[in-house]
């Protein structure tokens, strides 16, 4: 089988790592991939918002299986184009992203099926949301509807705070058209979970459970990145819990879509917050998280392109899903200044030596070729993932395997899943 992988960061790195090594798998590309990729597919410099170009390669190459990786494509309707053209893709069409794509569409979603998630209001005049604001005191979570790469929710302790927010939403138009509306929710409080599934459409199957880490430095504290690491399993997701997740958050979920004629397949991930030990909606995204696919696909023990083919085929009842009982921890390694600016092309020693170490993958993200060097090419550079029996170990030796790993401007967290071993 020939496959396409859509996207070029750790999650595709990961995803086209264990897809390597199916048996039913001849030949891997990918879109465009970076560094550590090229070792394991052939990249290829097309954009993954660019349907045509990759439609086109698709036919040319023969390619069997798509899967797609980032939101952005998918909510710009990449599953549409496919389908339309009879092609096997991996994926969510765009009506389906917009569980995604719009946070104000999410929330009324989840109203109307009875998902559990903060109190909320949505608002695309800036008067009327201020003077919510007010009526309502603080503390409370304004969200820019639509995408914004993660940089588009703020936590208003104070009414200053919410006001600068709604109003580089909505006035400044900080993240363009995704501000046109804003969804204004209730603060809640307690631990989040990241609760990824597969679906088809009717079957709906739990992956491992996940938590990353947003925020910049340790202790949590710092701006919030597109996550600094992530560990799975997650001890706050005990049994008794993912059954009522599966009950009230994701099968509600696919329900509400087969109410509204939406066909669903893919992934579908529910970003949790854990508060007297009952699931709340913060969010949906309509693909795997960046890094939690890290931790989870190491430890899946199913070949993906089986997962994947039932599920285009709408036979995912028919498989039997295994994950491992290892732990792993996955590390992010940051270019310095990450959130905000840094600089790039900044060569990377130690990959070679870590590759020897057993239990230890590197998946790439921003990282790309000067010559024969692997430099650094974006503000998350690769997520150092670790198994081992559980998970204290598994982190141990991402860290060790740290150790031999050096780049000018090296930032990562030292506390990656200290909050799961608080727990046990
Ligand atoms: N209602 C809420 N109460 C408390 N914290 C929240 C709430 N909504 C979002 N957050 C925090 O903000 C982060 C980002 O919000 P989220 O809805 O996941 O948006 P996105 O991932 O698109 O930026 C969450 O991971 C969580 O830490
Ligand atoms: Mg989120």
């Amino acid at each position: 089988m020939r496959v396409l992988v859509v996207g070029g960061g750790g999650r595709e790195h990961a995803i086209v790592w264990k897809i390597s090594s199916s048996r039913q798998v001849d030949k891997i590309y990918c879109a465009p991939g970076n560094a550590g990729i090229s070792e394991l597919a052939e990249c290829v410099e097309i954009n993954p918002n660019d349907f045509d170009a990759i439609l086109d390669f698709v036919k040319y190459e023969w390619i069997d299986l798509t899967i797609v990786g980032p939101e952005e494509p998918l909510s710009r309707g990449i599953v549409d184009a496919f389908e339309k053209e009879g092609r096997r893709v991996l994926g969510p069409n765009s009506l389906g992203a917009r569980i995604e794509s719009s946070k104000s569409f999410s929330k009324d979603f989840m109203r109307r099926y009875g998902i559990p998630t903060a109190e909320y209001k949505v608002f695309s005049s800036y008067i009327e949301a201020g003077d919510y604001v007010r009526l309502k005191g603080l503390p409370l979570v304004i969200k820019a509807d639509g995408l914004a790469a993660g940089k588009g929710v703020f936590i208003a302790e104070t009414e200053k705070e919410a006001m600068d927010a709604l109003r580089l939403i909505m006035k400044e138009k900080a993240f363009g058209a995704a501000g046109d509306k804003v969804v204004v929710e209730q603060c809640l409080r307690g631990e989040e979970a990241s609760f990824m599934a597969f679906t088809d459409g009717k079957t709906i199957v739990p992956m491992a459970s996940s938590q990353d880490h947003k925020r910049a430095f340790d202790g949590d504290k710092g701006p919030n990145t597109g996550g600094m690491g992530a560990y799975s399993p997650a001890p706050v997701v005990t049994d008794a819990l993912e059954a009522v997740i599966m009950e009230t958050v994701m099968k509600r979920t696919l329900k509400g879509f087969s109410s509204e004629g939406i066909n669903y397949k893919g992934i579908l991930y529910a970003g949790l917050m854990i508060q007297d030990g009952r699931p709340h909606v913060l969010e949906f995204n309509c693909r795997m998280g960046d890094p939690e696919a890290q931790p989870v696909l190491s430890r899946l023990d199913t070949d993906l392109v089986d997962i994947a083919v039932a599920i285009t085929g709408g036979r995912l009842g028919e498989i039997d899903i295994r994950w491992k009982d290892d732990a792993s921890v996955c590390v992010v390694l940051a270019s310095g200044g990450y959130p905000g600016k840094y600089e790039k092309g900044k060569p990377i020693k130690g990959l070679e030596e870590v590759k020897s170490l057993k239990d230890v993958t590197v998946f790439h993200a921003g990282t790309s070729f000067n010559g024969n060097d692997v430099v650094t090419s974006g503000g998350r550079v690769l997520g150092v993932t670790a198994t081992g029996k559980d998970i204290s170990g598994a982190k141990d030796r991402a860290y060790e395997a740290i150790g031999k790993i050096h780049f000018e401007g090296m930032h990562y967290r030292k506390d990656i899943a200290q909050r799961a071993l608080r727990r046990t």
